[in-house]
């Protein structure tokens, strides 16, 4: 009798503190999960990746943090896609003077797609390596602003801040490729009109210090797509005009416009933001065999793709001429398709 009592002593002993180990490695735990970091990581978990992105697991995360009650802001949902499927988020903070002009803090939702078997951890993983970095595609384009935007608002709020103008924080879909279902019809809406912005904070670069560094400016950019024609023949022949020898004739072409923007910069007499850069981004070409290509055969079609970013001072019109002139003139039978963001542009003029 005595014995049991003494082991049923021990058992809820034993319990009882199997049970107290348990509640405090769940608070550390739970600690350990709720710091803007973790929060940082959970955002990034979150696969963003075109060409099929996660918006609705994205704006939930974000709308259960603006909700809560350390952040306790407005929330709003707006899509203007045809599918109603690209959606913007919007957080309201209302200033103690709100018939003042509003600031605006802008980032976007999606990331470019990433190649998780050259990744030394899964892209949305988010993983923390010993020293500190954090692993995750869109961690610094641009997930990294979209949280730094919900704690330095948690911060000013903690310290009981009160804003005179009225804050909105925009999250928007659809950036990396254009945004024409997302800020271009965001900032033709009435609900965009609305807010009365007098100033806009959007996405600048990453900084690998404790600085901020912002910018004032962005180039604009242009995929600009050359092809070429030129008549088939056997790989033993000599003659002009193949489609591979018009398509290098223009490479080369592009390639010094290339070296003379890159010289300026060399030279120190522009920063790389001033120039135009042109990068090549894609080669197509030949004729596929279950080898690889045909090598016995000059293709009658060649093309070459250029990322190419024109910077607020540059003239489009100047570049437009000489891509039609000289990158993929008609004369050599090339022809090129821009497809850029002209045609978004085109609605800012
Ligand atoms: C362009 O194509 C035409 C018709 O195929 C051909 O006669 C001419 O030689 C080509 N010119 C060049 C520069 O490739
Ligand atoms: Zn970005």
């Amino acid at each position: 009798m005595k014995n049991l009592h003494y082991s049923l002593l021990s058992l809820f002993l034993f319990l009882f503190l199997l049970f107290s180990i348990q509640i405090q490695t769940q608070t550390q735990e739970q600690q350990q999960q709720d710091t803007p970091i973790t929060r940082f990581q959970r955002y990034l978990q979150i696969n963003t990746a075109h060409p099929n992105p996660d918006y609705s697991s994205a704006i939930s995360f974000l709308k259960t943090q603006a909700e809560a009650p350390d952040l306790n802001l407005q929330v709003q949902t707006l899509d203007f896609s045809p599918n109603k499927d690209k959606p913007i988020l919007l957080l309201t903070w209302l200033g103690s003077n709100p018939s003042l002009p509003s600031l605006l803090f802008n980032s976007h939702l999606d990331s470019v797609p990433a190649e998780p078997s050259k990744w030394s951890h899964p892209p949305f993983s988010a993983v923390r390596s010993s020293d500190g970095h954090i692993y995750a595609r869109g961690a610094q384009d641009d997930k990294c602003i979209a949280i730094q935007y919900l704690e330095a608002i948690r911060n000013l709020k903690a310290k009981h801040f009160s804003p005179i103008r009225t804050i909105h924080v925009s999250y928007v879909p659809e950036e990396e490729i254009g945004g024409a279902d997302g800020a271009a019809k965001f900032v033709e809406s009435k609900e965009f009109e609305d807010l009365n912005v007098g100033f806009v904070l959007d996405e600048g670069q990453a900084s690998p210090g404790d600085e901020f560094r912002v910018f004032y400016a962005d180039r604009t950019p242009w995929n600009v797509i050359i092809k070429s024609k030129g008549a088939p023949g056997h790989g033993s022949r000599l003659y002009d005009n193949s489609a591979m020898e018009n398509l290098v004739k223009s490479i080369e072409v592009v390639s010094r416009f290339r070296e003379s923007q890159f010289d300026v910069v060399k030279a120190g007499k522009a920063a790389f933001s001033e120039v135009i850069s042109v990068n090549p981004v894609y080669v197509k070409a030949g004729i596929p065999s279950p080898t690889g290509f045909v090598m016995n055969m000059q293709p009658s079609e060649a093309e070459a793709g250029f990322n190419v970013r024109l910077p607020p001072t540059a003239d489009p019109d100047f570049l437009r001429r000489r891509i039609a002139e000289e990158w993929a003139p008609e004369t050599r039978n090339m022809t090129y398709q821009s497809v850029s963001y002209i045609t978004i542009l085109s609605t800012f003029d």
